[in-house]
């Protein structure tokens, strides 16, 4: 097969989906390898890397789309629509299945008009995990922290107190609202700093988990009006791991109202981040300006938070979707869903039809029986 690797256009998107690493991987299954000239250098990957690993260095990003299997980070932009090709199998976030109802409809219906074959890292199951999610969420919940504490400082905006522990001095508030991947990424960075750290989940479950990993040193709560309300008022910073599915109640879970009474130059980091989601207050922001200030509380509101440390999302990314990216060039999409579960829910759109189940219920449109057209293909 021949297999692309686009350089990103997303604004603030340095990530690369494929290293040089997983690049020779592919290159010993036979497959060959094209890469788009510099699309690896903001993660720190040469092209005489690439060149040595087996690619070929293409200059033209129109060219890449015309691999037989294109391994992205982010989406297709709509500037890219017109590049698409029949049959063309693509690999990346996609994420039809979040964002307001039907918010994603042109993207789909791209794709569907050019009746190419789509999975999307997002959906990916397996073990009653999300595998090719995970990663990116725990580098953003990580660096979530990293963020919300550098937005603490004073010159910023923030109230001026550090994350870490100092004798005498009361330590720094930590609020995680949502124990999933994000969240415990972000724990992770938070105990490290010493900070007191509380977490709150709605799945009793998962805070037993969370307890275990962590013993007393964070505080685990379940996540009803009253416990999220007395934790963020008293946070110097807080983190949303959580966001709605837009096919469920979209109840906030920070209102307006409770941010107002949060101390002044406290920081929010909204990880989930979605307008319609758990923050009333949130508003998308980018890494070139990515907080503002609302009733005297700093919010980063940043989507693709991994894009800002792409030399770790890149290798933590190709690592986690190599063998998913080996399967569908080793056996083509058809044998490779047929024989791997978890590639199977991982396919949203196939041959131009819709065949995820909740992302055309997220984006209103048909689904289509997946198991038909496996039989017709
Ligand atoms: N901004 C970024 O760069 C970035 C990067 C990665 C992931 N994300 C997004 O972050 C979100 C979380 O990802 P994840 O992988 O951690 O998901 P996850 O499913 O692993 O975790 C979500 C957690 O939220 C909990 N939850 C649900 N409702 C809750 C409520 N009302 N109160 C408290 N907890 C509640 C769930 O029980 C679960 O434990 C996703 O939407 C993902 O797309 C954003």
């Amino acid at each position: 097969m021949i297999i692309g690797v686009p350089s990103e256009v997303k604004s603030g998107e340095n990530r690369v989906a494929l290293t040089p690493q997983a690049v020779e991987a592919l290159k010993e299954n036979g497959h060959r390898v094209i890469v788009e000239k510099d699309a690896g250098i903001a993660s720190g990957y040469s092209n005489e890397e690439y060149k040595e690993a087996g690619a070929e260095i293409e200059s033209s990003h129109e060219k890449l789309f015309e691999s037989n299997l294109i391994v992205k980070v982010k989406e297709v932009l709509p500037k890219e629509y017109g590049l698409l090709k029949e049959g063309t199998i693509i690999m990346a976030y996609l994420h039809f299945t979040e964002g307001l109802l039907g918010s994603k409809r042109g993207f789909a219906e791209a794709l569907i008009k050019a009746k190419v074959t789509a999975f999307s890292y997002d959906t990916v199951q397996a073990g009653g995990l999300t595998p090719l999610l995970a990663p990116m969420s725990e580098i953003a919940g990580h660096n979530g922290v990293i963020m919300g504490a550098y937005h603490l400082q004073t010159h910023l905006g923030g109230e001026g107190v550090m994350i870490g522990r100092m004798a005498g001095c009361k330590p720094a508030e930590v609020v995680i609202i949502g124990g999933g991947s994000v969240g415990t990424g972000a724990a992770k960075a938070a105990v490290g700093l010493q900070a007191n750290v509380t977490i709150l989940d709605v799945n009793v479950k998962r805070l037993n988990e969370l307890n275990d990993m962590f013993g007393n040193k964070v505080t685990t709560l379940v996540s009803d009006r009253k416990n999220v309300e007395e934790s963020v008022k008293k946070a110097d910073l807080v983190i949303n791991g959580v966001f709605f599915n837009p096919l469920r109640t979209r109840k906030r879970i920070v209102t307006k109202e409770i941010v107002s009474h949060m101390k002044p130059g406290s920081v929010i980091v909204d990880i989930g981040c979605d307008p319609d989601g758990p923050i009333e207050t949130c508003q998308e922001t980018h890494h070139d300006h990515p907080t503002f200030t609302c009733d005297g509380v700093v919010h980063y509101c940043v989507p693709n938070v991994p894009g800002a440390v792409p030399r770790t999302a890149s290798q933590a990314l190709s690592n986690a979707i190599l063998p998913y990216v080996r399967d569908v060039a080793n056996k083509g999409w058809v044998k490779a869903v047929k024989e791997n579960p978890a590639l199977k829910t991982g396919l949203n759109i196939a041959n131009g039809h819709f065949v995820h189940k909740e992302g055309a219920a997220c984006q209103k449109m048909d689904c289509h029986d997946l198991e038909e057209i496996l039989k017709k293909a």
